[in-house]
């Protein structure tokens, strides 16, 4: 195995002035409904896992035991008759060559309600896609019924793709975030979800009051709460800064307090979003310093994009315990800059991985493991255009991830980001069996690749990572529960395949079209965004005549 990149930040060393805010989750224990409790489940094979940064290790030919969904042994395959016999077993389950388990992914930042738009939508700079696509599908979700069914879909499609644990945004109104819940819940996925709170500068149909907002955050927490499933975990969500008020803000932060829970927002994100905090915020000199003050960076906080972050707002991100979820696709797409991984971590950042549905314009986390690397190749290239010569130095390397790295930012980066380090991530005596069965046997039209003749299994499992689909992975488990197996969601009563129905073409035809942006909002989109010219401009002047003497940055 290579030795790892020595670039884990020496975190002790990072100074102190700050304490972290240290919450703490409310939600029980592990509790499997009966039978799954007895459950044993004892499989000998290949497991492939990166409990380090830069490297990929693997435990060839071991037995490993899931009781009450955790992990209980981890035995050399020698010890297969001895395993047996401790746990009462008339056999154990050999893996066949060619297949291996690893690790569920954990995906960071997901909006739930934008599933049905993903792969469309792609023109417009993020002040305006937020208006003209996702508010009206997001609002859309108060037809209960349609909620249930698109859920039930994306659920699915991201437990297809691997997703054993998603970070989810729902939508502003609280019933359909019920049935989000009901409907992870129902399909056996680990998630932390949250209900969006906006109460300023959204569309006039889809926007709510402080107090209501409020009320309603606190109502969503105490049902997910109220289910007593370890699996899921409440998550209090305000959108973005551009649309909730400090008043919002301080009071969500409040109730994160009070239950200990999750929270989640997007910080520096791209031009547009930081001009516009800039104008109606200018006391503070950054999106962190404004989150500081409402109270909403603690230890179990996640911080979506961060492109634009300074590095002392990512220095006082690592001391408040904040992660960042970097979302490389999405930022190509809605974003104006590159999200520095290696820097990041350097700088004892905690680094998990997203796709950002809908920004991001796919639900696989394999593919947002290859754009974390592409993004890393594209830092390289641009510092080299920079340069203008044509020597590669030590420094334009230095933000290079390789797809070990980008599988740990997708596993082990994302159990430390939503506070899940001792539970998932990597196989372990004592964690939770999240894991995907991989299968590299599918050769021909059958699969995605081809394996030739001579190919080792570590060669095999890299062609996954890179060229791998849904199809190579043939079960999909979650605190030890086989949720899918082949095309069955087994948890589900209907055992409705991913595939559409007829009834699935009926909501397709019924989802919302998009809104053209009013002139106001679009007026707004235009002077924050940078990508318009004549706008910047703007911009600059609007900063220069509201900047005050000395800005706050409040670390
Ligand atoms: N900022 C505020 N809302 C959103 C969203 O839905 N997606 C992205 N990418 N950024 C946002
Ligand atoms: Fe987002």
């Amino acid at each position: 195995m290579a030795e790892a990149k020595q670039i884990m930040p020496d975190v002790l060393s990072i100074a102190r002035s700050v304490q972290p805010i240290m919450l703490k989750s409310n939600n029980p224990q592990l509790q499997l409904p009966g039978e799954e409790r007895k459950f044993v489940l004892v499989i000998m094979g290949t497991y492939y896992h990166t409990p380090t940064y830069g490297r990929l290790d693997v435990l060839r030919d071991v037995v490993l035991v899931v009781q009450e969904g955790k992990i209980v042994r981890i035995a050399n395959g020698h010890e297969e008759t001895e395993v047996q016999e401790e746990f009462g077993l008339a056999e154990v389950r050999q893996l066949k060559a060619g297949q291996y388990f690893m690790p569920g992914f954990i995906d960071t930042h997901v909006h739930a309600p934008q599933y049905q738009f993903t792969g469309t939508g792609t023109d417009v700079p993020l002040m305006e896609w937020l208006r003209k696509y996702t508010f009206p599908a997001e609002c859309s979700f108060q037809d209960l019924e349609a909620a249930r069914h698109r859920y039930s879909l994306l659920v699915k499609r991201f437990l297809a793709n691997g997703t054993t644990t998603a970070m989810y945004y729902g939508s502003l109104h609280l019933q359909p975030n019920l049935v989000l819940v009901d409907s992870i819940e129902r399909l056996g996925q680990r998630a932390v979800v949250g209900k969006v709170n906006m109460d300023r500068l959204s569309a006039d149909d889809y926007i709510e009051d402080t107090a209501d907002g409020l009320r309603d955050a606190e109502e969503f927490v105490t049902y997910t709460l109220g289910k007593k499933c370890s699996r899921i975990q409440p998550c209090i969500t305000p959108r973005f800064i551009p649309t909730c008020t400090p008043e919002l803000m301080k009071g969500l932060a409040e109730i994160a307090q009070k239950y200990g829970c999750h929270i989640q927002s997007h910080i520096s994100e791209c031009c547009g979003e930081v001009n516009c905090v800039r104008e109606m915020h200018p006391e503070y000199a950054s999106d962190a310093a404004v989150f500081e003050e409402m109270g909403l960076l603690t230890n179990r906080t996640v911080m979506a994009h961060g492109t634009l972050l300074s590095d002392d707002d990512i220095r006082h991100l690592a001391r408040r315990g904040t992660a960042v979820s970097h979302c490389p696709l999405s930022n190509f797409f809605l974003g104006d800059a590159f999200f520095k991984v290696n820097h990041a971590l350097s700088l004892g950042l905690k680094v998990g991985l997203g796709t950002d549905v809908a920004g991001g314009i796919s639900p696989s986390m394999l593919s947002a493991q290859r754009m974390a690397v592409v993004n890393s190749r594209c830092i390289r290239a641009h510092k080299l255009a920079v340069s203008g010569g044509t020597t590669v130095t030590p420094e334009m390397e230095k933000d290079v991830i390789t797809f070990k790295e980008a599988l740990w930012l997708a596993t082990v980066g994302g159990a430390q980001a939503l506070d899940l380090a001792d539970v998932v991530g990597t196989f372990e005596v004592g964690k939770d069996f999240d894991a995907l069965l991989v299968d590299t046997n599918l050769s021909g039209t059958s699969g995605p690749f081809d394996v030739f003749e001579g190919e080792d299994d570590d060669q095999r499992f890299e062609k996954f990572i890179n060229l791998g689909d849904d199809r190579n992975l043939i079960e999909v488990y979650v605190q030890g529960v086989c949720v899918k197996r082949g095309d069955e969601f087994l948890l589900d009563g209907s055992n409705v395949s991913v595939k559409a129905t007829e009834d699935d073409s009926d909501r397709i035809m019924s989802a919302p079209t998009p809104v053209e942006p009013e002139a106001a909002y679009l007026d707004l989109a235009h002077r924050a965004d940078s990508s318009d010219e004549a706008a910047s401009v703007d911009v600059g002047a609007a900063a220069e005549q509201s900047e005050p003497p000395t800005k706050r940055s409040r670390f």
